[in-house]
């Protein structure tokens, strides 16, 4: 009974879904590196559309808005497909800082930087979320390269709508 117990309070649980659970264990490490991205992302996002102003205001605060709660519900899904390989989901901004390779600077911006900042932390979630994907794929992970394709293209066109409402092409 009391090993029963101490198995349910660790963080991993077993389950044979044809990845090895080392590999698993790696695979839940990249995608809790992905999640923190997402979650960083999510937080500034939102706080551009918090705090735009000026002729432009309406266009970026809707365009971060829809952003914000497609991350928002990533940051959930991610979490999940940490879960059913077996892990602990890190829920912690803490956690969150010493994963994510986006830092969490909060200034006075022009628009013309937010937009710029937000690009670079997009392009930066895809950088790790393809090292993340082609790590899934060698190990037969498809499920979870599947996600992190999804959301590769998802943030690939946040990109470009970042880019083309910045004008900068
Ligand atoms: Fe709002």
């Amino acid at each position: 009974m009391a090993t029963e117990a101490l198995e349910i309070a660790k963080p991993e649980f077993r389950t044979a879904n044809g990845i090895a659970a080392a590999d698993r264990k790696k695979i839940a490490e990249a995608l809790g590196i992905v999640l923190a991205d997402t979650y960083m992302l999510f937080i500034k996002t939102q706080g551009v559309h918090w705090n735009v102003t000026g002729p432009v205001f309406m266009g970026v605060h809707k365009l971060t808005e829809e952003q914000y709660e497609n991350m928002y519900e990533a940051i959930d899904a991610l979490a999940e497909r940490i879960r059913a390989l077996g892990h602990k989901a890190p829920a912690s901004y803490t956690k969150y800082g010493e994963l994510s390779s986006i830092n969490d600077r909060d200034e006075e911006q022009s628009v013309a930087q937010m937009l710029k900042m937000l690009i670079a932390d997009h392009e930066t979630a895809v950088l790790n979320m393809r090292a993340a994907t082609e790590w899934c794929e060698e190990k037969n992970d498809y499920v979870t390269a599947d996600m992190l394709t999804a959301r590769m293209s998802w943030h690939e066109q946040a990109v470009w709508m970042l880019k083309s409402l910045s004008a900068e092409g």
